[in-house]
């Protein structure tokens, strides 16, 4: 079982230190704050913030999973070459659409081949 990182988890110091690093890895869920109960809602997934992860064939990104609360929503599995194999910069990332029928709790997690699963803070979307 990898280890989950959990950014947030990190002393001021490791998180300046390790900064690429960790923006690299951490997922970035872009999604309105609110939406409406039975209507279509896009939910954004985006490896790191000012940082991209490499793309090569023994290290890249894996898999990112959706998350309300504990249900696990949708996986999409990447392949090494997605963002233009090794020596490019493109970030991963993915739009996952969902219907939602009440408040989420949206949890991303993601796997890299070679530093294990990391996932972001929860972001809340009010339903009504
Ligand atoms: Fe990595």
């Amino acid at each position: 079982m990898p280890t989950i990182n959990v950014y947030t988890e990190l002393s001021p110091e490791e998180k300046e230190a390790k900064k690429d690093y960790i923006d690299r890895h951490s997922p970035f869920i872009a999604v309105a704050k609110t939406a409406k109960a039975g209507e279509k809602l896009a939910v954004n997934i985006r490896l790191g913030k000012d940082y991209s992860h490499p793309d090569d064939t023994d290290h890249y990104i894996n898999e990112i999973k959706l998350f309300d609360k504990e249900t696990l929503l949708a996986t999409a599995t990447l392949l090494s070459g997605i963002n233009g194999g090794h020596g490019n910069k493109g970030q991963a990332e993915v739009t996952f659409f969902i219907v939602p029928q009440k408040n989420l709790r949206l949890t991303a997690l993601v796997y890299c081949t070679k530093h294990g699963l990391w996932q972001n803070d929860p972001i809340e979307v009010a339903v009504s």
